[in-house]
């Protein structure tokens, strides 16, 4: 039986167990997928652990991201963007680590708007500039835009993501000033709040999408509420809109397709499942 975790501190609220446990039902495999809560100051032995304790590898949430960056012995070129590892896995003993929000940000705009949503997208404007942020430029550098804009209340982090990102071939990307955010909007094929702002019990995202270009596609990472008062109001103004959820759902794909060797689908039934939950 091949066994898989998700780590973290605290780690009660984890919707991935049911993420996993859907799949090894719905795929009739003989496997488990377990939340364990380690102390930051317990990680590092807990990574050198694990393989002995029979698990495949797992995911690795909040706060641990950076410390696994840290531990592991290879890191996949995504986790070396992003600087952080959400996935773990073991190959001929070579423990390694991915980030695979990249990978969901993208295929959650890819499943709901198709393939050639970049077509008609020059400009992305990314809102935020944590470590969601990081996972969404990383993704989007692979895709053929012209330009990322990453804008934050905080001046000096979008500046960093910039100098961090910049060199690598793919959009360019520049930093933008908070107070110019309305502005800004009227360029953007593709609006990203990677913000916290608009989660249940966090203030809305203040943002005036009236001069927004009618082809504008609006996405949120946040998914507690689904639909946060973002895009509700892009919905409002008929842009096409795309939710947090997907992501979650689609990050979770290939840590199961490693630990259990059957690449998952994300499905309406499974969406539905998580949907029921928050
Ligand atoms: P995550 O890992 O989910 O990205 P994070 O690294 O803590 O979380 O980043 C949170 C993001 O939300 C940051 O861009 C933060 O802006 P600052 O860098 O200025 O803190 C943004 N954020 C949180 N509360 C905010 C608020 N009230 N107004 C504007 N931005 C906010």
């Amino acid at each position: 039986m091949t066994k898989a975790f998700v780590v973290g501190h605290p780690i009660q609220h984890s919707r991935s167990p049911l993420i996993h446990g859907y799949w090894l039902r719905h795929y009739g495999i003989e496997g488990s997928y377990e939340r364990i809560d380690v102390a930051p100051a317990d990680f590092a032995a807990f990574l050198e652990s694990f393989a002995a304790r029979g698990f495949a590898g797992g995911n690795v949430t909040i706060p641990h991201k950076e410390a696994a960056f840290a531990g592991v012995d290879r890191r996949t070129r995504r986790a070396e963007r992003v600087q952080a590892v959400n996935t773990l896995w073991i190959e001929d003993g070579v423990l390694w680590g991915d980030n695979t929000d990249v990978a969901g940000f993208v295929d959650n705009l890819d499943q709901n708007l198709g393939e050639n949503w970049v077509q008609n997208v020059d400009t992305a404007l990314l809102i935020g500039a944590g470590g969601a942020a990081r996972a969404v430029v990383a993704g989007l550098q692979d895709r053929a835009l012209r330009r990322i804009v990453v804008i934050n209340r905080t001046a000096a982090k979008a500046e960093e993501i910039v100098r961090d990102f910049a060199p690598v071939a793919g959009p360019a990307i520049v930093a933008a000033n908070w107070r110019d955010l309305d502005r800004l909007v009227i360029e953007a094929g593709l609006i990203v709040n990677s913000t916290s702002l608009g989660m249940a019990g966090q203030p809305p995202l203040e943002i005036d999408l009236t001069s927004a270009r009618r082809d504008a596609i609006v996405t949120d990472i946040v998914y507690v509420p689904l639909k946060t008062a973002l895009l509700r109001e892009a919905e409002n103004r008929s842009l096409r809109i795309v939710g947090g959820l997907g992501m979650l759902l689609h990050q979770a794909v290939p840590g199961f397709a490693r630990w259990f060797n059957v690449t998952p689908e994300v499905t309406p039934e499974l969406e539905a499942l998580i949907v029921r939950d928050i």
